[in-house]
Order: structure tokens, then sequence, then C-alpha cells
């Protein structure tokens, strides 16, 4: 596992946001696996950036996201298919035809909505990286830190009472916070050629040490799947990386 140690979150958004520039610099029509959260939304203003500057053509990028609450509209402004609308699609110039979220507001839609994944996901090659950040928990996507079992592919979650007390402060209502999401599974994110892993805030410390600090594999750290692949980077800064206990 590749480890940036940054001086702060700024320089943690710099790292990330360069590590896509180089890629679709490199290959316009690179596919990106991208996340929600606090952590990745300080990020996409520096993707909106290098286009404005002219540096980025996003016109063929094509992008699957790792996640989306089920229960509320996409046109709800919590969902995050509204989230990477206003983070970061409607101010580039990619189609939106070629981006892709859940999209299950009611139960009986999330077959439908996995199978459509399934087809981006796979369609003209794997995602050439993969954006994620990590709950408190370990989790990854919504791919929640269970005793017993994780799940491999795409599938309906339903959130801990932690993400969901931790996702509370986006709604208005505490009957309004979704208790399920559909979510990537570990296969699937693990499908990525290459992995970025953004976190900070002394909430991560115990999830990120048990990312670095052995190479045991858990299902109570779902994160620390991420070490069956080749090609993973965390980022994180000199705070955290104190906190985690990381020695470099
Ligand atoms: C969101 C997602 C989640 C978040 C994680 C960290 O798409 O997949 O795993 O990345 O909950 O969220 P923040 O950055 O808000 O702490």
């Amino acid at each position: 596992m590749n480890v940036i140690v940054t001086k702060d979150f700024c320089e943690t958004c710099d790292v990330v946001a360069k590590m896509f520039f180089e890629l679709i610099s490199a290959k316009p029509d690179a596919k990106l696996g991208l996340a929600t959260g606090t952590t990745a939304e300080e990020m996409y203003p520096l993707m909106v950036d290098y286009f404005k500057k002219g540096k980025l053509d996003y016109s063929k990028v094509r992008t699957v996201n790792l996640d989306e609450y089920v229960g509320i509209p996409k046109t709800h402004e919590q969902s995050y298919r509204a989230s990477m609308d206003r983070w970061l699609f409607d101010s580039v110039n990619i189609d939106k035809e070629n981006t892709f979220v859940f999209d299950a507001q009611n139960e009986n839609e999330v077959p439908k909505t996995i199978e459509e994944f399934y087809k981006r996901l796979y369609e003209g090659g794997n995602i050439d990286l993969q954006l994620l950040g990590i709950g408190a928990n370990g989790h990854v996507g919504f791919n929640e830190a269970n005793a017993d079992f994780l799940t491999a592919g795409a599938h309906k979650e339903a959130l801990t009472p932690g993400t969901i007390n931790a996702n509370a402060r986006f709604f208005d209502r505490p009957e309004d916070v979704p208790t399920s999401a559909i979510t990537m599974g570990l296969r699937d994110i693990l499908s990525a050629k290459k992995i970025v892993l953004a976190a900070f805030g002394k909430s991560k410390a115990e999830a990120i040490s048990g990312l670095l600090s052995d190479d045991n594999i858990t299902t109570k750290n779902p994160a620390t799947f991420l070490k069956l692949h080749h090609n993973v980077t965390v980022v994180i800064d000199r705070g955290l990386a104190g906190l985690a206990g990381y020695k470099g």
C-alpha cells in the first residue's frame, strides 16, 4: 500500500485531484469511480478548476459512483446524484449520459439500478481510478462494518446507527435521514485498476490504524479488504497519521 502523508487536508485534496488530472490528461475517456461525503466534496472544486483553466476536457470521461441512498428522490438535494451534479458534473463539460449514480427511490427499483450499474462498471473496461473516503467504522462505500460477513457484489445495505448519526447533519429532521443505501460491494471496488483512499479527521484514526498497522483483514473494518489490491494509495494528513500511529 502506498501512503502519502500531507501537511494538511488542503494538500490531501491537491494530491487526489492531481491524480485525477494526470489520469484524464493521459486518457481522455478514463472511467472514474467517484465518492461523495465531505472529504470528496472538498476535492471536486479542484477538478472543476482544472476544467475552468482549460487544462482538462471531460467530454469523453465516464463515471460510476460508489453508492446512493435508498428512499429519497434523486432531486433531493442530499441525494448523491444531486450532490455530484452540484459539486462536479454541472460545472464541467461532462456528458451526463456518461455518469452513473444508483437510482432507487423505492425498494422495487433496486434490482434494475444494480443491473444498470454492472453494465456501466464493466462496459469498455474497468474503472481506472476509484476514489474512496472511509467511515469511522472503516466502511468504504456503504459496506458497513460487520462481525460476521460482508457482501461481495452491489447490494442494498442497512446503515448502522453510527453512520445514520454521522449523516444526520445533512438533513433537517432525524426522521428524514435515510436508513439504507445501495452500494458497490468490495468485489466491485477491488475491480478498479487503481484506488485512492483519502481521509481526514480524528474520527477516522482507528479505521486508518487498522488499514495501515498490519496485514490483517477483518469484516469489522471493511477498508482492510483493500489490502487485497495491488495498487492502493492512502492519502492522509500529518495529524491523522499521528493519531493512527502511522510512522511511515
Ligand atoms: C460516500 C461513501 C462513504 C464516505 C465516508 C466518508 O460515497 O462512500 O463511504 O466516503 O462515509 O465520508 P466523509 O468524508 O463525509 O467523512
